[in-house]
């Protein structure tokens, strides 16, 4: 493993994901992103001038664009982060979920097949699971029973990944995260949305009963797991990272709330999401025997999250007003009517 094809890293996890590389490795790291509404370049701004570093504005369904990438570059690991991530999204629109998440990785799988790549890793998401029954938890060898078209689209990639493997032999791992929080978290998902929301003293929209719960993991701690898989993961096998503790999100809402010294009257019940997963909880012992280890608590990473929105206006405030106006309109007028 050398030369890097980090696709999908100018969003959220992809572009913290490769800060994370960079300082700890010498890989060359060749970020392949379509640079949709998610993905922004200027999160990598931190990364431009290292000579280990290239841009490529590329989308991985496009399979003659992904393969003179790989060729070009004489890449040797694909780390697939690209996808349409957002379920609220994915329900409004589901066609670009199945194309993205699903074409996309195949087109991906196909190249690395093709060029007889050594390595291949898929990034996934504890939302295959479906929804789990306190006190249960998910391993990795559980049944997925994914709910919405976004976690379908998911499982549905997972499945051709494993697919090449047992098929055509590739060397490919799979990591399965749970909810990231962190720096560069576009504000269309909760917590940013909730903390960006209650600084403009705008209500926090929460949906059903608010009793939902996630498990909610700094970002660089998701990112440190996907390293540890990377290197000590074994062919064909899938690892689950999260920090196995759930928090609702009426809880998160209110500790959010304090955190900004903001009133609690900001919360405002809305509609519910259809098929709502009311709870996923993952078993994590997998990768904790590989050496891993969550270092932040729930706490500490709400806290550096809520910090990183205070200090960074810049970068949220062009976000919120731009194409996501449209968005949050048609996703929240017909909530708020509830
Ligand atoms: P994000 O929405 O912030 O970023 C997605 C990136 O993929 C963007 O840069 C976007 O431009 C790019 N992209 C989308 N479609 C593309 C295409 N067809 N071709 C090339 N690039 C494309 O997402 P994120 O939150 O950083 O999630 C990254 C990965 O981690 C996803 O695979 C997601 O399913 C998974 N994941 C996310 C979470 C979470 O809490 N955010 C948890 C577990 C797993
Ligand atoms: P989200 O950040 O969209 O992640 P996911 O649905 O992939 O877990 O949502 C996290 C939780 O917060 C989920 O239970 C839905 C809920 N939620 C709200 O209550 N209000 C909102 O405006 C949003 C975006 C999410």
């Amino acid at each position: 493993m050398q030369r890097i094809l980090v696709t999908g890293g100018a969003g959220f996890i992809g572009s913290n994901f490769v800060h994370h590389m960079l300082a700890r490795y010498s890989y060359d790291i060749v970020v392949y992103d379509a640079l949709t509404y998610a993905g922004r370049l200027e999160n990598l701004a931190a990364a431009e001038g290292n000579p280990k570093y290239a841009f490529l504005k590329g989308d991985i369904c496009d399979i003659d664009a992904v393969r003179s990438a790989v060729k070009t570059h004489k890449i040797d690991t694909i780390i697939n982060f690209a996808a349409e991530t957002h379920v609220d999204r994915s329900i409004m629109q589901p066609d670009a979920v199945i194309k993205a998440n699903i074409n996309g990785t195949w087109a991906l799988l196909e190249v690395a097949r093709e060029l007889g790549l050594p390595r291949f890793h898929q990034i996934s998401t504890d939302e295959v699971y479906g929804q789990i029954p306190e006190p249960l938890r998910s391993s990795e060898g559980d049944p997925f029973e994914p709910r919405s078209p976004y976690s379908a689209s998911k499982a549905g990639a997972e499945h051709i990944v494993y697919a090449y493997h047992t098929t055509y032999g590739m060397y490919t791992t799979i990591s399965r995260g749970s909810n990231n929080i962190g720096p560069f978290h576009y504000p269309e998902k909760a917590v940013p949305l909730f903390t960006t929301n209650a600084l403009d003293n705008i209500p926090i929209p929460i949906y059903g009963d608010g009793m939902q719960m996630r498990d909610y993991q700094y970002v660089t701690d998701h990112c440190e797991g996907i390293d540890v898989v990377l290197h000590k993961g074994v062919a064909g096998e899938a690892y689950n990272v999260g920090t196995s503790v759930e928090t609702r999100n009426i809880d998160m809402a209110h500790k959010i709330l304090d955190l900004l010294g903001k009133p609690h009257s900001l919360i405002e019940y809305v509609k519910d999401r259809a098929g709502h997963d009311r709870r996923y909880a993952l078993n994590t012992d997998k990768l904790r025997a590989l050496g891993w280890t969550s270092r932040h608590t729930f706490d500490q990473a709400l806290e550096k999250t809520v910090q990183w929105y205070i200090d960074n206006p810049s970068w949220w405030r062009p976000i919120k007003n731009g194409e996501y106006r449209d968005y949050y309109y048609k996703q929240y007028a017909e909530r708020q009517s509830k």
